[in-house]
């Protein structure tokens, strides 16, 4: 008998990946690794791997990846300024690198010659999955069976039937959903309609702003040259601190984005989110980097960060470009350190306060006080030089229309 080839499988336990398992045992006369990765989901994963095995999977892996998610992905984003057309903050763009390399790892490890995920044909994710396997095994070939099978849900269903795998007993949510500790992300139903209203029931991690507390809430978030690391003056590694600020920004209605989004593949597509840790991070870090940055380091780390934000959500986290900006960004952030005060009151926030060990702001250049040092005389000097372009063409024109 022919030895099996071995595929291994980015399993999330849904019906989608569950069936594919199946699937790939007919289809590739493949023997099936399911790994599943923490990301920070907030689902259950106690079930899965047995879910795999009960499916047919040889192999059931679980890896939490949390701490490696947020310090190798979610804080250079941060520290980049990142927000795909300036609102996204990437939850999903950014965890799928991660996924494909360690899928095209374990594949190294197991002797497998094909990695499998259950994107569909029209997303961003197969980009995101695909290039991130290139660009870590190139060898490897990649089944994408959700794209490949030409199933409706409806057959879909029946084929998970006839192999005895669980189908959802109850009507499956409206809604296709994706989630990372770093935000979460609703499309299709009645979505799909950019002038509908998303219902309450799209929103898990957020309050509705009749459901917020009553009384305002402060927050004080220390950054170490850009990224967070203490929340009211605790001590806090990476992982700790997002879920606690998706929890007290989430419980003030803090985080809910609704954007009309283009896509890699060439569609629009409405995405709601919620990712009220990245909505208050970012904020609070572009506000410190405004007190430590100069104008000219603003002015191009914005460009920059737009830069990167394309880059991440178009599936090219694994590239030189990225690399390079990489150098750039945390160059630019020797000096971003010190502290964010925001207040948060019936899902608006705002940042009401900063200081900072390193900053460039000076009060003594600012101030109208008697304090002041700002040299008022040398501006008289200043303004005739730089002036001298504009009075140099008001003199030509009113030469040129007097004659
Ligand atoms: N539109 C977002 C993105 O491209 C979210 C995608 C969510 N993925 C999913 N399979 N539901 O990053």
């Amino acid at each position: 008998m022919t030895k099996k080839e071995r595929v291994v499988l980015a399993y999330s336990g849904g019906l989608d990946t569950s069936v594919a398992i199946p699937w790939l045992q007919e289809n590739y006369h493949s023997e099936v690794i399911a790994l599943t990765l923490d990301l920070g989901q907030g689902r259950d994963l106690d079930g899965v791997q047995e879910k795999a095995r009960a499916v047919g999977a040889v192999k059931a892996i679980i890896m939490d990846v949390r701490e490696e998610f947020v310090n190798g992905f979610v804080w250079p984003a941060l520290q980049a300024g990142a927000l795909y057309e300036s609102r996204y903050p990437l939850a999903t763009a950014l965890g799928r690198p991660l996924i494909a390399r360690r899928l095209a790892e374990l594949a190294l490890e197991e002797g497998a010659q094909y990695i499998a995920h259950g994107c569909t044909g029209k997303g961003n994710d197969q980009v995101r999955i695909e290039l991130g396997v290139m660009a870590s095994a190139p060898h490897l070939k990649v089944i994408a069976p959700a794209r490949d099978w030409g199933m409706s849900r409806d057959e879909e269903m029946q084929y998970a039937q006839d192999r005895g795998i669980p189908v959802p007993t109850t009507r499956a949510s409206p809604y296709s959903v994706d989630e990372n500790l770093w935000g979460r992300s609703v499309e299709s139903g009645v979505l799909e309609d950019p002038w509908v209203e998303p219902p309450e029931d799209v929103f898990t991690w957020t309050n509705s702003v009749e459901r917020t507390p009553d009384k305002p809430l402060y927050l004080e978030i220390e950054f170490v040259q850009g990224i967070p690391v203490a929340i009211d003056g605790e001590n806090l590694d990476g992982v700790s601190l997002i879920q606690l600020l998706n929890a007290s920004a989430g419980q003030h209605g803090i985080g809910r984005i609704d954007h009309l989004e283009n896509r890699l593949v060439g569609i629009k597509s409405r995405e709601i989110y919620e990712a009220p840790a990245g909505v208050i991070l970012h904020a609070a870090h572009q506000s410190l980097e405004s007190l430590t940055l100069t104008k000219e380091q603003q002015r191009f780390k914005a460009t920059v960060a737009q830069e990167y934000a394309d880059l991440v959500y178009n599936g090219l986290w694994f590239s030189d470009h990225r690399q390079d900006l990489d150098v750039y960004v945390s160059s630019s952030q020797q000096f971003v350190s010190g502290t964010v005060r925001l207040r948060l009151y019936k899902g608006a926030f705002m940042v009401v306060g900063r200081q900072s060990p390193t900053p460039l702001y000076s009060y003594e250049l600012a101030t109208y006080d008697k304090a002041d040092q700002f040299d008022h005389r040398a501006a008289a000097g200043f303004i005739k030089v730089y002036g001298l372009t504009t009075k140099t063409q008001a003199e030509r024109s009113q030469s040129n229309t007097e004659r």
